[in-house]
């Protein structure tokens, strides 16, 4: 099946309509500019800041800072991310903001006298949270690429905190939830009260005082009102306080990188993504490669081959992250060309069977699924510049801890390292040497935030949170524009499948896969899993010919929102 749904002469007669009501559609059409974010609060302070004249990079930092005011369970200044930027002329680069391990940090940090992890000590309590590095990250895309004052970029989400902002019902069930289990995370069971501290409810105004605040010393001071002076200490001394290593050294000490892109191709298109560490952009491009390989004259989309050959490519490329991919100032050596090219796919695809599923080695690369945390955002300007940022705390609301003196939450990102070294299982652990904890190495990532170019310039943002799922739904979006030419809109929501080559089965959205083709596919050796979903997709298109933007956020995140201009 191939859908041919690119909006042409219709979308032009409907367009100013269009644009005006746009909530109302699943998509949203835009000429001068759009945000899409998991906040459409956050959406529109991007969109706010692009009418002020801010560029793209001006209005994926706004909205960065205020997705950590409303949507507290991924949106940070106490986590990390990355962010691919392509210019209107073409031109990509990345910046790098992954958060880093404490310089107190060790390679067996997490384990007890036998060899085991501590009461899950790699994702629970304060030994679990790395460096942070959004601030920093977000600062150096300013100072390289931005054109509006910092200040007014930080300020709406200080007037976010400040007046507040109607408590929805996604953020209201977190807020019961921590109510419930008050003596586990006694930081969040207080952090939606209201002024006479009870729990906020569902429309009423929640306010973050001690957040605002801080960002006001980020808004004054740039990065050092963050990594130097006040917070800085705070965050010492509230580490010290409750078991945690980070220090003002840490805090001065962490910096964020802009790297190459990783580039590779599709038919034509040209694809740039992440590079480590993370795993997102090696796997993307090896997954595309592996995919060009592919008849799909001959393969419908959702068939029991489509579903086959894809999760075939799925399993090879996670075998390949698992063994060679992280932090890049510590493994120098590691074969990302190889990965990316062509001719490792053809490789990679000389064993496939088309008729039988491939078998994963299960005592190799064990992995579970991760949840669906984490936050992606997708940016175009009037000129044409495009911002594809994703970033997280890991675990939906991170650590669950943070100071009440400063508001924000941390991160529990030391549990993206490999915690037992040399031990891999074939449940979940894994012990390859290239992701083992150091001091100041940064975790391998899954987060794939994507820009694609079409002659040159850029036609597809995408990205998605999810943890390691987050690949496989950039992966098959990206597909979905690309080879079966769905509106963005159809690519974010259409039947989504994950493999990663261990546990040795295919998760399939319920309700979403035939049962016949289930059954073949059973047939053929494949082990299935149903899931309630996969990814909440963030995407914008441009038609270089029309101008016309088109962008789309994930019925999956209700509160999410496609804003243009
Ligand atoms: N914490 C999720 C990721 O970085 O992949």
């Amino acid at each position: 099946m191939k859908s041919n749904q690119k909006p042409r002469g219709v979308v032009l007669f409907c367009f100013a309509l269009i644009v005006q009501s746009s909530m109302l559609f699943a998509q949203t059409y835009a000429k001068n500019g759009m945000v899409v974010s998991a906040s459409k609060i956050a959406s529109q302070t991007g969109v706010d800041i692009l009418k002020k004249g801010g560029n793209a990079i001006d209005a994926a930092i706004a909205t960065a800072f205020s997705l950590a005011v409303t949507h507290p369970t991924a949106g940070n200044i106490g986590g990390g991310g990355f962010m691919v930027f392509m210019n209107a002329q073409g031109k990509a680069t990345t910046i790098d903001f992954r958060e880093k391990a404490p310089l107190a940090s060790s390679e067996t940090m997490f384990l007890d006298e036998d060899g085991n992890i501590k009461d899950n000590s790699n994702h629970k309590g304060l030994l679990a949270t790395g460096v942070p590095g959004t601030v920093a990250g977000l600062y150096l895309a300013h100072q390289k690429y931005g054109v509006l004052p910092w200040k007014d970029l930080v300020q709406p989400a200080i007037d976010l905190a400040e007046n507040g902002f109607a408590l929805n019902w996604n953020l209201y069930n977190a807020a019961e939830y921590f109510k419930k289990i008050e003596e586990q995370y006694p930081f969040m069971a207080t952090y939606f009260s209201n002024h006479e501290g009870q729990l906020t409810q569902p429309g009423e105004i929640w306010k973050q005082a001690a957040l605002a605040n801080t960002l006001k010393q980020i808004r004054d001071k740039g990065r050092d009102g963050f990594y130097k002076g006040e917070v800085a200490q705070k965050i010492d001394a509230y580490m010290k306080a409750n078991g945690g290593i980070i220090t003002t050294e840490d805090l001065e000490k962490y910096d964020a990188i802009e790297r190459e892109p990783m580039k590779g191709s599709y038919k034509g298109y040209d694809i740039y993504g992440m590079p480590p560490p993370s795993s997102g952009g090696v796997a993307l491009i090896e997954m595309m490669n592996l995919m060009e390989l592919v008849d799909w004259e001959t393969i419908e989309f959702n068939s029991t081959e489509y579903v086959h050959v894809v999760a075939e490519a799925m399993r090879r490329a996670f075998a390949d992250r698992a063994e060679f991919l992280g932090d890049p100032d510590f493994n120098l050596d590691m074969p990302l060309e190889r990965l990316i090219s062509k001719a490792h796919a053809k490789n990679r695809f000389e064993n496939l069977n088309m008729e039988k599923a491939s078998v994963s080695d299960s005592t190799r690369f064990g992995q579970i699924y991760d949840g669906k945390n984490t936050t992606h955002f997708s940016v175009l300007d009037k000129a044409g510049n495009a911002v594809s940022v994703t970033y997280t705390l890991e675990n939906g609301y991170g650590v669950k801890m943070g100071s009440k003196a400063l508001g924000f939450i941390f991160n529990n990102e030391m549990g993206d390292f490999n915690p037992v070294p040399g031990i891999t299982t074939s449940g979940w652990q894994i012990g390859t040497q290239p992701n083992l904890v150091a001091p100041q190495k940064r975790m391998l990532s899954s987060m794939t935030p994507t820009i694609v170019a079409k002659d040159g310039k850029p036609y597809l943002i995408i990205g998605s949170p999810g943890g390691r799922t987050i690949i496989n739904t950039v992966f098959q979006t990206t597909l979905n524009v690309l080879e079966f030419d769905m509106r963005i809109d159809k690519a974010i929501e259409a039947m989504k499948i994950h493999h990663q080559w261990s546990p040795d089965v295919i998760a399939y959205e319920k309700h979403l896969m035939s049962p016949d083709t289930r059954r073949a596919l059973e047939a053929m050796g494949h082990k299935l899993r149903a899931i309630d979903g996969l990814g909440a997709l963030m995407g914008i298109t441009i038609d270089q010919e029309t101008k016309i933007i088109t962008g789309a956020s994930d019925s999956s995140r209700p509160e999410g929102g496609a804003i243009g201009y």
